[in-house]
């Protein structure tokens, strides 16, 4: 039987890709923050699944705000990193797995999950930059990965509480695929930001603080923020969060939190980072 064996929520800010790529992350800006990120790194060298389930969101960089899916699993074999204006990050190309994709897909409608499904897919710094705060710069990625594009970006989106039943639900999708193989999920987006209008920069460190709290203790407090609460509070862009709760609806009613980063400001906004072991 394949296990979900932990998870992880963090930030994916373009800027942590650029930084790396660009060999930046010497300069003042960064260096608490990379620093931050070592504990994350050793963790996860400990602790490679065979895949890993990373719940993302798409910028309106592949697909357009014409034809916006609420939930996209990705099949394909592989995933080029997307063009986002500044040409493909020269980041190893992910490895799909189809073969658990397909079980997801299928088990997922099952379950009432009206999934969309894509075998084209390209990922944007929304999947690729997690990748780089896990696993640094390898000239492989050490997991396979199985995209879950979630849409935040455009009106009307799912809500905290569908996301977090769309977790138990890959829950229950992992636990019956025979294969004895190990499984991550990754929360992506988020922590409070905002990027334009007038409450640009927008950030607020007790919002955050509580909504990781809960994510350890209380789990079922996350999904009853609204997307108006999360907008108010943590900002335009903050709704992003609502991945984290596929992530922690997942991984079951207990888990270990083995560890947690925050940092202001990463570009316009607040990184969050936390790993927890499904228990
Ligand atoms: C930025 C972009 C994002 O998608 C995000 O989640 C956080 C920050 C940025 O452009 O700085
Ligand atoms: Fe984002």
């Amino acid at each position: 039987m394949a296990k979900i064996i932990a998870g992880m929520g963090t930030s994916h800010v373009p800027g942590v890709g650029a930084a790396m790529d660009n060999g930046k992350t010497g300069e003042p800006y960064w260096t608490e923050l990379f620093k931050g990120f070592e504990t994350m790194r050793s963790w996860h060298a400990q602790n490679v699944p065979d895949v890993t389930i990373i719940v993302f969101n798409d910028h309106a960089t592949f697909y357009a705000l014409d034809n916006y899916a609420t939930f996209t699993l990705g099949v394909n074999e592989e995933f080029l990193p997307a063009d986002e204006g500044w040409g493909r990050r020269k980041v190893p190309v992910v490895k799909g797995h189809p073969e658990l994709a397909w079980h997801l897909v299928e088990s997922l409608m099952a379950d009432e999950f009206d999934m969309a499904v894509s075998g084209n897919l390209e990922v944007d710094h929304g999947l690729t930059v997690p990748l780089s705060i896990a696993y640094d710069q390898p000239a492989a990625w050490p997991t396979r990965v199985i995209p879950l594009c979630v849409n935040v970006i455009q009106h009307p989106q799912p809500t905290a509480l569908r996301c977090y039943k769309l977790g138990e639900a890959i829950g229950r999708a992992v636990a019956s695929w025979d294969e004895d193989i190990t499984v991550g999920i990754w929360g992506t987006g988020g922590l409070s930001h905002q990027l334009g209008g007038e409450r640009a920069g927008v950030v607020n460190p007790e919002f955050d603080k509580t909504f990781l709290d809960n994510l350890v203790a209380d789990p079922l407090a996350n999904t009853r923020i609204s997307h108006a609460e999360f907008i108010r509070e943590a900002g335009a862009e903050g709704i992003e969060m609502i991945m984290w709760n596929v992530m922690r609806g997942a991984l079951g009613e207990k888990v270990k939190e083995v560890y947690r980063l925050y940092h202001i400001p990463v570009s316009a906004t607040a990184y969050g980072g936390i790993i927890l072991e499904a228990e």
